[in-house]
């Protein structure tokens, strides 16, 4: 994984002691709240529902064992409210119907970063130094700049790989780090690159999605598509380069995001995002990159060309950890014995075939932890269970774990004789649910219980869902579903792309929720990206896991050849499934007559 270098080191150090300073004026009443806001935003501080929520950065999702401990050690002694704030909360949330908020965890994020809900202002320069300690910050994860660039979860690993995106993923932060140009954008920019054959980044849904392609010749370079996003009008990104040299992408960034900081509509913040200024404009917009991105190279000389000996620098720190122990020539025996084992415990088959993933080196595989369990939000880790990620991966997978984009944690170098022994671990741990990819694995944001701008709650959504559907049998049965919940339309949950999207609406102060089906973020299961349509009139909380219910009998009763349920749904269409969910509605409002 990427070795930080000294100025790395150096210069998150010098942030966190300048965030300090910051901090400190603010408490002493020498800096208004006002003048420390956006210091604290350009630190991913913000004041969220009842306290501040911080979202540490976590480039294309690479965690360190030593970083993860750092987070379990933050969540254990620092995400821990004020008693009268907490106080406040509970009685705010309870008029709700939430029972208990959780303290003590982190929240892994769609892209790849990891935030704190309940860490008070007055600790967060210790915080800052804590994270920079093993060279982590909150650096461009709020504001209208770049954010966290993004990646495959199986980068470097990954069987249908053409490219590992990992260093000019590193590259790109390292150019998109306080670029002084790029630094008040019209609104929030988000990069995604994927080097493989399938898209397992949602390329298509970022303001910027990169592909790694090789043309014919042998030659790498990217396809560019620009202006994707989702928020109340979802928007699939355009292509406008199939084909541009590697050497070249930071220069034809720079124009990408001249030509948006130059035209975007910073009149109207609804209007603001990429996405509309690509949909307006269509080929203008494309005609307009271009002749920036020739400026760039004729008048301004090429400036941010990438040298190959930029690129195999970087390159130096992706290559694969020598594995303790390894025995390359014992594959057969391996493989009898892990055959042997799914034979005799049905569950560990289940785990073998959902969780774990091949390998570009054939004796291992990637293995992910599931944090989408009952009595947590998705994506939530104690402490605790933080802890024992960081353990899993010094002992199984060469200390390095990485954030996926479905809100859990992957183990990228896991011998395949070990796999049994690493199942028993996770599994004492809570972390071995073989749900991965299954109607469970939900991405799911925080929703009403935490989020300031939420319409409605998405944990309680996503437990009722998760408590109904605990038979793994059944879940199994139902195979392969992308389940997403958004408390607004913010989108944070990306309800557009899941094959069934919930959004949390308002209507006189009451939580409700429209019900999406048929969308798709581009992956191989999903097919092409496409935002799902409303199957009609929104729903109360507690018709929802009903709704879910007839919607996936309808699938169970319409399905052929074992088809998963996004090939059913297309090949049956909206009218059989919209009919069953609209069936829910209409029998609470018979009871209600
Ligand atoms: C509670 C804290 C959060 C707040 C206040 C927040 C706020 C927002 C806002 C305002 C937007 C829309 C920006 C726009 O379209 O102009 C947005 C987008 C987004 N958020 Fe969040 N968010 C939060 C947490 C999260 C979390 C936890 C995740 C991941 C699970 C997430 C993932 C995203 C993504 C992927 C988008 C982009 C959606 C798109 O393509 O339009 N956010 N967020
Ligand atoms: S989708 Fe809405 S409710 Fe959910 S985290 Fe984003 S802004 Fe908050």
């Amino acid at each position: 994984m990427y070795q930080y270098t000294d100025f790395d080191r150096q210069f998150v150090r010098n942030r966190a002691a300048q965030y300090r300073d910051q901090l400190e004026r603010n408490l002493a009443g020498e800096l208004s709240d006002d003048d420390f806001r956006p210091l604290r935003l350009q630190n991913g501080w913000y004041i969220q529902r009842h306290a501040p929520m911080l979202r540490v950065a976590v480039p294309y999702g690479e965690l360190s064992s030593a970083q993860l401990r750092v987070l379990a050690k933050i969540a254990r002694d620092y995400d821990q409210p004020d008693a009268h704030v907490y106080q406040t909360a509970q009685t705010t949330q309870a008029k709700l119907g939430t029972a208990t908020l959780p303290t003590g965890y982190a929240h892994f994020s769609t892209r790849q970063n990891v935030q704190y809900n309940w860490i008070p202002l007055d600790k967060s320069a210790d915080v800052m130094d804590l994270l920079a300690s093993e060279n982590m910050h909150g650096i461009q994860t709020s504001g209208n700049c770049i954010r966290n660039i993004t990646s495959d979860e199986r980068a470097g690993i990954a069987v249908d790989e053409i490219v590992d995106p990992r260093p000019y993923c590193e590259i790109l932060r390292q150019w998109s780090t306080l670029h002084p140009e790029f630094a008040f954008l019209p609104r929030k920019f988000k990069i995604a690159v994927s080097g493989a054959r399938e898209d397992r980044t949602a390329s298509a849904w970022h303001d910027v999605g990169l592909r790694l392609v090789r043309a014919d010749n042998g030659d790498i370079g990217f396809r560019v598509l620009v202006g994707g996003g989702m928020g109340r009008t979802p928007v699939i990104a355009s292509t406008i380069r199939d084909f541009l040299p590697w050497n070249q992408i930071l220069n034809y960034l720079e124009a990408v995001v001249r030509v948006y900081n130059r035209w975007g509509r910073r009149d109207n913040m609804y209007k603001a995002r990429i996405k509309i200024l690509v949909k307006a404009e269509g080929q203008r917009f494309t005609d307009e990159v271009e002749a920036e991105y020739q400026q760039i190279i004729e008048i301004d000389g090429a400036p941010h060309t990438i040298a190959q000996s930029e690129l195999d620098r970087v390159s130096a720190s992706f290559v694969p950890p020598a594995l303790k122990g390894h025995k390359p020539d014992s594959a057969l025996k391996v493989a009898q014995i892990l055959r042997a084992t799914a034979e005799n415990d049905v569950e560990f088959g289940r785990w073998l075939k959902q969780n774990v993933a091949p390998h570009k080196n054939p004796d291992l595989r990637a293995v992910t932890l599931s944090f989408k369990r009952l009595g947590h939000a998705p994506g939530d880790a104690t402490a605790s269970q933080l802890e024992t990620a960081a353990d899993l991966a010094d002992q199984f997978s060469a200390g390095e774990a990485r954030v996926t984009h479905d809100q859990n944690l992957l183990l990228p170098w896991v011998r395949c004789d070990q796999l049994p022994e690493l199942w028993r671990a996770a599994r004492q741990a809570g972390l071995a649910r073989s749900n991965i990819r299954l109607l469970t694995d939900m991405i799911a944001c925080p929703g009403g219980d935490f989020c300031a701008l939420a319409n409605a709650r998405s944990i309680p959504i996503a437990q009722a869902i998760t408590e109904r559907y605990q038979d793994m049998d059944e879940l199994h049965d139902l195979g392969e579903i992308d389940l997403h919940i958004s408390g607004c339309m913010n989108s944070c949950g990306h309800h557009h792309s899941g094959h069934i999207g919930i959004l949390g609406i308002d209507k006189d102060g009451q939580e409700w929720y429209q019900v999406s089906l048929g969308g798709s973020d581009g992956s191989t299961l999903s097919g092409t990206p496409v935002a799902g349509k409303v199957v009609g009139p929104s729903f109360g909380a507690a018709e929802v896991p009903d709704v879910i219910e007839v919607v996936l009998d309808t699938y169970r009763r319409e399905r052929q050849n074992g088809e998963t349920f996004i090939a059913t749904f297309r090949r049956v269409g909206m009218d059989a499934f919209k009919q069953a969910a609209n069936s829910v509605r209409q029998t609470a409002e018979a009871e209600l007559a």
